[in-house]
Order: structure tokens, then C-alpha cells, then sequence
């Protein structure tokens, strides 16, 4: 096997392993994706053929997927009904499968997976053609796999090969997509006029450099992984667009360093996990100063109150100090629609680090696959 390792180190260069190598290829990956609607336009034909004619007869949406790949889908959700108008429903495909659903001719049911061979993913969608779902969309990053050759339109993100069992740039791509899908259905249902499609484009033009910034407060989110390498459980909090990164963060933590993570709405924390907050709790807050900052600032005063250390990740336009028991990292500034993105790229890093600080298996976890192609 020594042939093996010796490729294995060669493809890592100078990165300790590849997640941290593909966390680092973001910045690429995503602008090469992005480039599909940059170079094309944000037109129907970037999603198949079929796509111009799909897209006017469908009214709602469906997304399955699984893992991280939902998370993406729960992210999605909000630029579909924000920018498309149009209604989207998400659901774990291993729940989806297995229960009664209504057949609905225009409604378009859209996979994500990364590997596009998630066993459940697919029997999802072949249990949603069997009831009469006639119009399907795959957002994959492995090329001909099961679901696109199984769907009657397909995208790819073009992340590259992703090694590590923890999806990063697969992640960051398929939020891509999904915003490119938004856009490009918002502009064919009328909601989208040519300056919006002005802004949008530049959004996603100046993404990348803002996920270059991201990366380096990279040491400060080492410094941080210290204070959580010994504590037991860690909960996250966010709100709106900002709760599906939060839920992907704490997936990120379970999943490299086997720590207790759970994410909250942080509205929801009154209703139950407040329960659990004390000084041997870390709660990490997404908080970039977006409309719900105010909401969010209240919800960090309950933490607070009880004795809770917060980890407050947000950006240069919010006002938050370093105070005791309050930790703050800031990425340079807010850049509106796209922000979760940006903000996956620190709950990537700070578990990435805590696993380093663990001693844990960063790129094969325990008990996980890479794509798991049985039930
Ligand atoms: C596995 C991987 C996860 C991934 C999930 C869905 O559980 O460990 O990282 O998110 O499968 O995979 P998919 O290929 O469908 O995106």
C-alpha cells in the first residue's frame, strides 16, 4: 500500500488531511460553480434540457436528501421562497419514503447528494415518481451517478472529489445551486427583475474572496477549539437563513469529535434546552447582523443569564464585544443573502480543530461512510 500513501500524501500537499484540504478549496470550488450562472446566465437550461418548459408548469417544490446534504436543502428553502416565491417543503428522504404522500404533477421533487448513491435519497425519489411526481431535478457532485441518471433534470456542483467522510465543499457548492436555483426560477416566475439580477450575480461573484476571509480567522477558531476539546455537550443557535448552519454545525462536531451537539432556532431555546444551559455549556450563536439580530441578541441574554459561555459568530457590522463569558469572532463584513455560507466555512473549522485537539480520526469519524448505499 505504500504506492497508495504516497499518492494519498501527494494529492494532500501541504494540508494535514483532506478536510482541511477541501475546506481550503472552497474558495475554488465555489467559484467554479458559481460560474455556471456567471458564464451562463441564471437560465433555465443550466438545470437540463427540459428544464425551460419544467420550470413554467411547476408550483411547488420538494427537496430530499439526507445528512449534511439536507442541511443544504433546509438552506435552500429560504431563497426558494424568498427570491422564487414559490413554495418548498423539506424532508429527510429516509422519512419521506416510508409514509403516505400526495402525488402532485406540479410539484418538482429535487434530490441533493453529493454522492448521488445515497441509498435513501434515491428510494425517496423513486417512491415519489411511483405517486405521480412527473418532474425531478438531482443536484449532484459525482457525475452520471444513481440520481441524476435517474432524474429528469440534473446540476452538478463542481466541488471536485471530496475524500473526507464529513461533506465541506460538497456543502458550500450545493448552497450554490440552490441560490442559482432561486434566481433562475424567481427570474422565470417574474419576481426577479434585470437589477436584481445585477445584485445577485455580484453576490456571488465576491463569495469567494468573503470564503477567503472566512478561512483566515482560521488560528482564532483554533483558540476556541481549546475551550470545547474537554466539555461534553455544545449547542448551537441560530435563526432564519442562519438555523440550517447551525444545525450543520453541530452535525460537523458530533461527527469529527464525537462530542453532544445540538442546534436550536434560537427562539426556541425558552422551550426547552435553556434547561440544559450552565457554565459546562459552550453555546455557539450565529448572529451576523441580518434583520433578526436584535432576536438573536435577546436570545444571548437568556444564555448569559444563566451562566452560559457564548461563542458568538458574526461580522464586522454588529456591535458585539469580547466580555466575560462572551467570545466573539467576526468575519469582515455582513454580505447579506449569501451570508450562511460564509458562516459554514467557521463552525467547518472550529471542528475540525476541536477534533485535532480530541486526537480524533478527522477525515474517516467512527461508525461513518462516505456514502452509505444500504438502508
Ligand atoms: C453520509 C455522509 C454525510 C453525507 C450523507 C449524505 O452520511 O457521511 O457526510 O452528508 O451521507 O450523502 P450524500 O452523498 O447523499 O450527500
Amino acid at each position: 500500500h505504500t504506492s497508495e500513501l504516497s499518492l494519498a500524501s501527494l494529492e494532500l500537499g501541504l494540508h494535514s488531511h483532506f478536510m482541511q484540504k477541501e475546506i481550503y478549496e472552497q474558495p475554488k470550488a465555489i467559484a467554479d460553480t458559481a460560474e455556471i450562472f456567471l458564464d451562463g446566465g441564471f437560465i433555465a437550461e443550466n438545470f437540463g434540457d427540459d428544464a425551460p418548459a419544467i420550470f413554467k408548469t411547476i408550483n411547488s417544490i420538494k427537496i430530499l436528501a439526507c445528512g449534511t446534504s439536507y442541511y443544504a436543502a433546509l438552506t435552500g428553502k429560504y431563497w426558494l421562497e424568498s427570491i422564487a416565491k414559490i413554495r418548498c417543503d423539506v424532508e429527510i428522504a429516509s422519512e419521506y419514503r416510508y409514509r403516505d404522500v400526495i402525488a402532485d404533477d406540479k410539484e418538482l421533487v429535487i434530490t441533493i447528494s453529493q454522492s448521488g448513491e445515497t441509498l435513501d435519497t434515491m428510494e425517496a425519489l423513486k417512491y415519489a415518481v411511483a405517486q405521480g411526481h412527473t418532474h425531478s431535478l438531482s443536484i449532484c457532485n459525482v457525475m452520471e451517478s444513481a440520481l441524476p441518471r435517474s432524474s429528469s433534470l440534473a446540476i452538478y456542483t463542481r466541488a471536485g472529489a471530496e475524500i473526507g467522510v464529513a461533506s465541506t465543499k460538497a456543502f458550500t457548492t450545493q448552497l450554490v445551486i440552490l441560490f442559482g436555483l432561486a434566481v433562475t426560477l424567481g427570474r422565470v416566475r417574474g419576481h426577479v427583475s434585470e437589477a436584481d439580477l445585477e445584485r445577485y450575480a455580484d453576490d456571488l461573484r465576491q463569495l469567494p474572496g468573503s470564503i477567503q476571509h472566512a478561512l483566515n480567522l482560521e488560528p482564532q477558531l483554533g483558540v476556541w477549539a481549546q475551550k470545547f476539546a474537554a466539555k461534553p455537550s455544545a449547542l448551537f443557535l441560530g435563526r432564519g437563513i442562519h438555523y440550517p448552519i447551525a444545525l450543520e454545525g453541530a452535525l460537523k462536531l458530533k461527527e469529527l469529535t464525537y462530542i453532544h451537539a445540538e442546534a436550536y432556532p434560537a427562539g426556541e431555546l425558552k422551550h426547552g434546552p435553556l434547561a440544559l444551559v450552565d457554565e459546562n455549556m459552550p453555546v455557539v450563536v450565529i448572529a451576523p447582523n441580518d434583520s433578526l439580530l436584535d432576536k438573536v441578541k435577546a436570545n444571548m441574554q437568556e444564555v448569559g443569564a444563566r451562566g452560559g459561555e457564548l461563542f458568538v459568530l458574526t461580522d464586522l457590522d454588529s456591535d458585539f464585544t469580547d466580555t466575560e463569558g462572551v467570545h466573539v469572532i467576526r468575519t469582515p463584513r455582513h454580505i447579506g443573502v449569501l451570508s450562511p455560507i460564509v458562516h459554514t466555512i467557521a463552525v467547518q473549522l472550529l471542528s475540525y480543530h476541536v477534533a485535532l485537539v480530541r486526537g480524533t480520526d478527522v477525515d474517516k469519524p467512527r461508525n461513518l461512510a462516505k456514502s452509505v448505499t444500504v438502508e
